[in-house]
């Protein structure tokens, strides 16, 4: 496919709007795609960031609904001069064009350029921005960004769409991207014109195609896909940086005859034994907090309370294996453990090594990334007064966080 190129200037800037006033009725869930968050920051952000990066941009429009308007816009200017741009924000329309005509009457009236881009494209680049602008001239006022269709494309019948009506010449046919950018009155012009008959089109080139101005293609960027159906979220999982975690666990048990001595699974011969619901694991149980921990899901009592019959004697390794089970439906995958263990007696370095060895296997990890320390309060406290025990955990692991929705700011 022949494209047309051209030089990097920064002469004369161009504006930019980022519609984001659409439903995501394609997509669903519980807010538009646009507010979706990735990386932290909503989605529309992205592609706030990096037209603020090229130097060819002069100030952003943002297209909001108008529910979203205030929320949005206060976020913007919490961010203060993190975007570097003047920016206005104003309340988009009932179609994606009507957005895009609004969005004009926002941008300076002597404007030059414009750029249109979805904000449901969060993979743009700044190299495409600049690619975009800088093919804007007075001989080539209408730039589309493109990619070769490597499909078959089919027209299907307009009554019944699984009968195929024609198949369509590949070579001629070519996937439409944004940004798109214009002659600012040239595209002020085509919406005046489209709106006042009626004309209606996917994006805004058409409208140029409408009133007879020829639009050029560019080379567009096969990453740069928009967010559109469920399946597409994948792309944002993909993409999704794992971000390290730690959690950090504590219990205690008070000594007694109730049940024997167990510490990561393996019974310590003692001659005092544990007071407790369950087994009265105090590593475990230090341990299973940890885990919890690093996924955010709050303690050992909340998911096990003692006041639960069918727990009393539960061996605390079943325990653990449901929170393992929790932490990897959060997304948490577990990398490391670093357990101590607090008693005065009975003596636990010669159990040290089984202990390690035990609790490796019940993490599933190998017994290098699992250490297990023991030590005294030199007399002092509850376990100096051999009253009980105590056991602290330390676990550190890998999260993948899941795309939710943006709190209110
Ligand atoms: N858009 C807009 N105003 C509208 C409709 C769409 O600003 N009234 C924006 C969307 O927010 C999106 C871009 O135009 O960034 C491309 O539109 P599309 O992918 O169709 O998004 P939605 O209209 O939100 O999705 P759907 O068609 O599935 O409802
Ligand atoms: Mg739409």
């Amino acid at each position: 496919m022949p494209f047309i190129t051209s030089s990097i200037s920064t002469q004369n800037k161009a504006w930019a709007v980022i519609l984001a006033a659409g439903e995501g009725r394609r997509l669903g869930g519980a807010c538009p795609k646009q507010f979706l968050s990735w990386r932290s920051k909503p989605l529309y952000w992205h592609s706030a960031r990096a037209f603020s990066a090229c130097a060819c941009i002069e100030g952003l429009v943002f297209a909001f609904p108008a529910e979203y308007l205030e929320r949005e816009s206060r976020w913007l200017r919490s961010l203060g001069s993190d975007l570097g741009l003047p920016w206005h924000a104003i309340t988009g329309g009932a179609t994606r064009q009507e957005s895009s005509r609004l969005a004009l009457k926002a941008i300076p009236q002597n404007a030059s350029k414009v750029l249109i881009h979805d904000a449901a494209r969060p993979f743009l680049t700044p190299e495409l921005i600049w690619r975009v602008c800088s093919a804007i001239t007075s001989q080539s006022p209408n730039i589309a960004p493109a990619i070769p269709v490597n499909d078959t494309i089919k027209l299907v019948c307009e009554n019944s769409p699984s009968l195929v009506e024609a198949t369509l010449p590949r070579h001629r046919l070519a996937a439409i991207q944004t940004p798109q950018g214009f002659s600012a009155p040239l595209l002020r012009e085509a919406h005046a014109k489209a709106a006042a008959q009626g004309y209606e089109a996917t994006d805004d080139a058409a409208l140029l195609e409408y009133v007879g101005h020829p639009v050029e293609l560019v080379e567009g960027l096969r990453a740069n896909l928009k967010i559109t159906t469920p399946d597409d979220l994948e792309r944002l999982m993909e993409t999704d940086p794992r971000l390290p975690c730690s959690g950090f666990g504590y219990d205690v048990h008070r000594f007694g005859q109730e049940r024997p001595l167990r510490l990561g699974g393996v019974e310590i011969p003692s001659p005092t034994g544990i007071l407790a619901h369950s087994d009265g694991d105090v590593l475990l149980h230090a341990l299973i907090d940890a885990i919890l921990g690093c996924a955010c899901l709050g303690d050992i009592g909340q998911h096990f309370p003692d006041s639960d019959p069918t727990l009393e004697g539960i061996n605390s390794a079943i325990l653990l294996d449901q929170a393992l089970t929790l932490a990897k439906k959060a997304g948490v995958e577990i990398l490391q453990a670093d357990i101590t263990i607090v008693a005065q007696k009975p003596k636990l370095a010669p159990w040290r090594e089984q202990i390690r060895r035990n609790v490796a296997s019940l993490l599933g990890l190998p017994k290098e990334r699992v250490n297990v320390k023991a030590t005294t309060e030199e007399g002092l406290g509850f376990t100096g007064a051999q009253e009980g025990i105590k056991a602290f955990a330390l676990v550190n692991g890998w999260r993948n966080l899941p795309i939710t929705t943006v709190a209110d700011q």
